[in-house]
């Protein structure tokens, strides 16, 4: 199983340094333009194998494709990541022509491949990368719900005071500070409704909050988490290369999937060995379906831009 991981930076590096350490693909590879970056990063990451007890290979390049020949699966971190106060909208700019470019670089030395979209804006980037590679819309993946569907838990074991373990949450909708949409009315503790155990109104901080995880981070940070994005990526990658038919909510091409066409948005789907195996249509409330549709008027808004 060989991975590609593009972009060297705190996700890329915290995604290949995930992968390796759960030991499921034989290589990684890690790609940067800048110069020796990613050599350095696998190198730094290839001395902790006896620590950490991996056999994964990560080899870094330098923006050398043909290194990346045969990827079963792709990763594009690459781009830049967000300042305090920036929405993932404004990175459009200059991360659509990166992730255009990157995207094409791959195929062409890895046409099977299943590429995972994680710069930003997500949801339209993912949608770039369906335009710019022509791919089957079950080989293109953008991670943004698992990422905030772990945030939305973190606050549901922060609110609940219970372990993780006990707590399950998804969100689905846009990878934006608005558009997310945690489901609060389907989160369980250990399979209890968690309305059992918290009031509406905390409840409905526990969303406002997970909605505003990322800038959150930002704020305390100056630039964008990456131990967290890095993990929800690893573990599409995992779910994937393991053939592990796990659900998780990604940005996927719809054809009318609730009611959409054209727009790749947050929704559950259940990953394989081909990528997306199905997607999955639940039952939403009047005000989710509501919700949903404010969610993709916003990214259709943001791909316009495109
Ligand atoms: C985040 O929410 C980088 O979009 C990613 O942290």
């Amino acid at each position: 199983m060989k991975v590609t991981v593009v972009g060297a930076g705190a996700v890329g590096a915290s995604c290949a340094e995930y992968i390796a350490i759960k030991d499921f693909a034989s290589e990684v590879v890690l790609l940067d333009i800048k110069e020796g970056f990613a050599e350095g990063k696998a190198m730094d990451l290839m001395q902790t194998a006896s620590l950490n007890g991996f056999d994964t290979k990560i080899t870094g390049v330098t923006n050398d494709y043909s290194k990346t020949a045969n990827s079963d699966i792709c990763v594009i971190t690459s781009g830049i990541p967000r300042k305090p106060g920036m929405t993932r909208e404004e990175l459009i700019g200059i991360n659509a022509g990166i992730v255009k470019s990157v995207s094409s670089s791959l195929i062409a030395h890895s046409p099977n491949t299943i590429l995972i979209v994680v710069s930003n804006p997500m949801d339209t980037m993912t949608y770039l990368a369906h335009k710019a590679t022509g791919l089957p819309k079950h080989r293109i993946i953008g991670m943004g719900g698992a990422l905030d569907s772990a945030r939305f838990k973190y606050r549901l074991g922060e609110a609940l005071n219970a372990p993780i373990s006990d707590v399950d949450g998804m969100v689905i909708g846009g990878h934006s500070d608005t558009g997310m949409i945690p489901l609060t009315r389907l989160a369980t503790r250990n399979s209890v409704p968690v309305s059992k155990f918290m009031s509406s109104e905390r409840l409905e901080q526990v969303k406002e909050d997970t909605k505003v995880g990322g800038a959150t981070l930002t704020k305390l940070l100056g630039t964008s988490a990456w131990y967290a994005p890095g993990a929800a990526v690893s573990g599409l990658v995992q779910a994937i290369a393991c053939d592990q038919n796990k659900m998780y909510p990604c940005s996927v091409f719809l054809e009318g999937e609730y009611g959409m066409n054209d727009i790749c948005i947050g929704v559950p789907v259940i990953l394989g060995r081909n990528g997306i195996e199905r997607i999955v249509e639940i039952e939403l409330t009047d005000a989710e379906k509501t919700n949903m549709q404010e969610s993709a008027d916003a990214v259709r808004k943001v791909n316009d831009l495109l």
